[in-house]
C-alpha cells in the first residue's frame, strides 16, 4: 500500500499548527474506511502541558464526527524532523484505545515515511479491558 498521498495531506495540515513555542509544526491525516480524511496539527499553549498534539487532535476529532476505531483505515503523522517523528507518550496510550492495534500508522518526513501500529509502538497496553 503506498501512503504518499496520506502523508502530503498530513504535511498540508500540518502548516496549521499553532507552535509559538517550540517552532516545531506536526500535521496528522485520519483516512476513514468511507474514503474520507480528517486532518489535525499541534496547537502550543503558554501553560505548555495544555499543547494538544496533531494525532490526538486528528483522532479525537474523527470520534467527535462520531467515528470509531472500526472506521479507521490508516492514521498518518508527519514532522519535518529526523530521526523520524514518533508519537509522544501520551499520544500512544490514547492511540491504543481509540485505534485498533494493527490500523496502519504512517510515520513521515519530506521524502521518506515507516508503516508502524499501535501494538509496535506500546506493547502491552493499558486498555479498558484490563479494568
Ligand atoms: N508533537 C505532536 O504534535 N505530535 C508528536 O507526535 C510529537 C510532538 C508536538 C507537541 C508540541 O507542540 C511539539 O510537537 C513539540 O513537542
Amino acid at each position: 500500500m503506498n501512503y504518499q498521498k496520506l502523508v502530503d495531506e498530513a504535511f498540508l495540515a500540518s502548516k496549521k499548527a499553532y507552535v509559538p513555542y517550540s517552532h516545531f509544526k506536526v500535521g496528522a491525516c485520519l483516512l476513514l474506511k468511507n474514503g474520507e480524511m480528517i486532518y489535525g496539527c499541534n496547537i502550543e499553549n503558554a501553560a505548555y502541558g495544555s499543547t494538544m498534539c496533531a494525532e490526538r487532535n486528528a483522532v479525537y476529532q474523527a470520534y467527535c464526527q462520531g467515528y470509531r476505531k472500526e472506521d479507521i483505515e490508516a492514521l498518518a503523522i508527519v514532522g519535518d524532523c529526523s530521526p523520524l517523528i514518533s508519537p509522544c507518550g501520551a499520544c500512544r496510550q490514547v492511540l491504543s484505545e481509540l485505534l485498533d492495534p494493527d490500523t496502519p500508522i504512517v510515520l513521515g518526513c519530506k521524502d521518506y515515511y515507516e508503516v508502524t501500529n499501535m501494538q509496535e509502538l506500546l506493547p502491552r497496553m493499558f486498555i479498558g479491558e484490563s479494568l
